[in-house]
């Protein structure tokens, strides 16, 4: 998968560097570019900001610089004939998990970070007219811009890429996966630390009855803390 992002902070996405998404990107499986939203503003001062039309407080990011940047990285020859942008912002549709699932299987993805009051609408409007758009959000909290937002989704969906995840069985026993229920609790060794026992079944070498024993950990944790997530009757 490509992943392109635009941002007035390409150092924010060194991080990409390290870990998992790291060494997929070393072994070719995610290719990230990060492109400095200031090298498509022209001025002196290299401005990607103005004061809104209409009044009102902060700053509005300027639309030419994000047509340029986005015309260069839709040109670029390696690109995909249909990206997908994402522009990541409270006012979009939340992001998920099963969002992740089906955004892993795109090919390219360009991430659009807006800092300030937003992006000038019409930068939506005219890319959304050439191609797929959408708005994006983390979760009911403002952040500062796009930045995190945008490597929050880029790590959720990364990891889902073929062969990022050694073992992919891991994937699908997490919270979210497959029944939507909260992860059970996990242990290791030593089966005693500080007093505290590991449960004992988890001992029991009775595969049968860890298996229950963790979906019903699995039910109290979600009734407990996120009962919006349980299936109806349960
Ligand atoms: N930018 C500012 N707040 C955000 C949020 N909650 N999600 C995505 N992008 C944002």
């Amino acid at each position: 998968m490509r992943v392109d992002v635009v941002t007035i902070f390409p150092g924010y996405f060194d991080v990409l560097e390290l870990s998992l998404l790291g060494k997929a990107r070393d072994r070719g499986l995610l290719d990230v570019r990060v492109h400095d939203l200031r090298d498509a503003a022209h001025d002196r001062h290299r401005t990607v900001d103005d004061t809104p039309t209409g009044g009102g407080a902060g700053m509005v990011m300027k639309p030419e610089p994000w047509g340029e940047t986005l015309d260069g990285i839709l040109a670029d020859e390696g690109a995909d004939p249909d990206p997908l942008l994402i522009f990541p912002s409270p006012a979009g549709e939340v992001f998920t998990q099963s969002m992740a699932r089906e955004l892993a299987g795109e090919r390219q993805l360009v991430f659009g970070c807006g800092r300030y009051e937003g992006i000038d609408q019409r930068v939506f409007d005219a890319f959304a007219e050439r191609g797929r758009v959408r708005l994006v959000s983390l979760g009911d909290y403002i952040l500062n811009g796009g930045e995190v937002a945008a490597l929050a989704m880029i790590e959720a969906i990364g990891r889902l890429l073929p062969g990022v995840v050694g073992n992919p069985e891991s994937l699908v026993e997490e919270s979210h996966e497959e029944d939507g229920l909260l992860e059970y609790p996990s242990y290791t060794k030593p089966a005693v630390w500080r007093g505290r026992e590991v449960p004992p079944v988890l001992l029991s070498g009775n595969h049968a009855a860890i298996a229950a024993w963790r979906r019903e950990q699995s039910i109290e944790r979600t009734r407990r803390v996120r009962p919006d997530l349980l299936p109806p009757g349960a």
